[in-house]
């Protein structure tokens, strides 16, 4: 049977991707994300693995009662617990998919399953029948595929064709193989089981060695119609393909692969941008299609070869990828509509409620800093979108610091009226500012990352401060701030980040009252004025 030319894109930016360290997001920030997988035209989104945890199985349930446009599935072990899992997580959804997995390399099955090889084969086979009884899509992954001996491969893929798997994957799970060697390897699965023909042949490829694309697209060489990525190629160690490589490479190089995805090209800065804001986690200047370099001409030659026509050196188009040059600046005398309109071309369609609030972020910026640029309002914007509720709020702060004195900060922040402050010494002003924090909330939260940047140019730029912090279980929350003050960006980021553990943790009450002198005297008085 020919080979169709359209290959699915399954997304898993928030199973494998999250999965990784510092990508941790929560239940609000992966709906933002899967919506944005939906308005980009991914056909598969793997939203988590059920069983792993409650709040897993919770974002997996919302995510696949949520969209509405792409098959949703969850992963699950070749056991009946995962499947009975990852089935009641999916089952709302509008094509729900279970994807249940089981190594096949010897290594795997001697060392990490401690099973002989014909229980191996058993198992896939009752398991992907269990499977089948609740579902009509079924993926099955022979995890360490490429490191399988292919005779046992053939006998593990052909029970799983005939136990009712729709989708047959094979992961490069630890990143081995080469690009000659995939291209080969599918090219001999599908002579080996010629019913693979008749179902989705997947590729899942893992970035150890830097090949992760490229063994994704030479898999579709060789058979392959579904690629399973991440954005920015997030994933477990040194990550998994990126998404909008494959893609671009796909797109860029037809003549090549003769093959068409369903992405909505347009759409992948903004996920990009939206998961980078999301997780904290700032893309490297020189990533492939979505860097903030990927467009830059530097030198005299190139730039002069561009203005001329810009093909010399650019082998797509910076719009193709939804990057707007368009660099048109508003400023504080800049109406709401002005910014409501500037929003919509960048592709943000706020709720009034979220608008109001963006807009009101804008004046505060513009009112700062001369010129509003599309990266500072798409920071807002997107700060707005994705915002977690404000439980703790900035009042005000007071830093005093030198070269020659321990930085001291006093630190104001709101909660539900009320204030509380706080002072406190640290090493330098940011490190005082966030010890005045931990005094407020009283209980033991560690700084694990700091980043500041500047977001856009000139010298009243926004700065842009990310945090990752732990809490008492060592969960990582991370946090973002803007602001043209850098301390002040950074004490927001923080708080930001506490807002999420409160978020998440229901908001339990304050600890404690710390109200001001001023607060303590103005409701004194107040009492005094009822009782009179
Ligand atoms: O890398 C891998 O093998 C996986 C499977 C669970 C699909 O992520
Ligand atoms: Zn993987």
């Amino acid at each position: 049977m020919a080979k169709s030319n359209r290959v699915i894109i399954f997304d898993t930016t928030l199973r494998d991707g999250e999965q990784s360290p510092g990508m941790s997001m929560n239940l609000k920030e992966k709906i933002e994300m899967a919506k944005q997988l939906e308005r980009m035209g991914v056909d598969v989104i793997e939203a988590g693995f059920a069983i792993s945890s409650p709040g897993d199985f919770q974002s997996v349930k919302t995510v696949a009662e949520t969209i509405k446009e792409c098959t949703v599935a969850s992963l699950a072990r070749a056991d009946k617990k995962d499947i009975d899992a990852a089935w009641e997580a999916v089952k709302g959804a509008a094509d729900p998919r279970i994807h249940l997995f089981l190594a096949t390399s010897e290594l795997h099955m001697k060392y990490k399953l401690k099973m002989k090889p014909e229980a191996v084969l058993e198992r896939v086979a009752q398991m992907t029948a269990y499977a089948k009884k609740y579902c009509a899509n079924v993926q099955f992954s022979a995890e360490d595929a490429t490191r399988t001996e292919m005779d046992f491969l053939a006998k593990a893929v052909e029970a799983a064709i005939r136990a009712g798997a729709t989708t047959i994957n094979l992961p490069d799970t630890v990143g081995y193989t080469t690009p000659e060697e995939h291209e080969k390897f599918f090219k001999e699965i599908h002579k080996r089981v010629p019913e693979l023909a008749k179902i989705t042949v997947s590729a899942h490829c893992h970035d150890d060695l830097g090949l992760a694309v490229a063994n994704s697209l030479s898999a579709i060489l060789g058979g392959a119609r579904q690629a399973e990525c991440t954005i920015n190629g997030i994933g477990e160690r040194a990550g998994n393909a990126a998404l909008e490589e494959i893609v671009m490479g796909l797109y860029v190089r037809k003549n090549i692969y003769k093959v068409e995805t369903g992405v909505d090209t347009t759409e992948i800065m903004r996920s990009s941008g939206l998961l980078s804001r999301i997780t904290g986690v700032k893309i490297p200047p020189n990533k492939a299609i979505v860097g903030d370099n990927a467009f830059a001409h530097e030198s005299g030659i190139h730039q002069h070869g561009v203005l001329e026509n810009a093909a010399t050196y650019e082998i797509m188009t910076p719009t193709v990828i939804g990057l707007k040059r368009n660099n048109l600046v508003l400023g504080k005398h800049s109406g709401k509509h002005a910014f409501e309109e500037r929003l919509k071309t960048l592709g943000y369609n706020l709720t009034p409620s979220e608008l109001e609030a963006a807009f009101k972020r804008f004046k505060e910026i513009a009112d700062r800093k001369k010129q509003v640029y599309d990266k500072d309002i798409e920071a807002i914007a997107a700060k707005e979108a994705v915002q977690v509720p404000k439980i703790y709020g900035l009042d005000n702060f007071v830093i005093n610091s030198g070269n020659t004195i321990t930085s001291t900060a006093v630190v104001r922040l709101e909660r539900e009226g009320r204030l509380y402050e706080k002072v406190a010494g640290g090493d330098g002003p940011i490190d005082a500012a966030f010890h005045a924090i931990g005094k407020i909330l009283g209980r033991p939260l560690a700084l694990e990352d700091f980043q500041l940047d500047s977001l856009s140019e000139g010298k009243d730029a926004l700065g842009d401060a990310r945090v990752v912090i732990t809490d008492e279980k060592g969960r990582k929350y991370s946090g973002r701030g803007l602001s043209t003050d850098v301390i002040e960006a950074s004490i927001k980021a923080y708080i930001n980040a506490v807002n999420k553990i409160y978020f998440e943790e229901g908001s339990a009450p304050a600890k404690k009252e710390n109200r001001t002198p001023a607060q303590k005297k103005s409701q004194a008085s107040a009492k005094k004025g009822k009782q009179a």
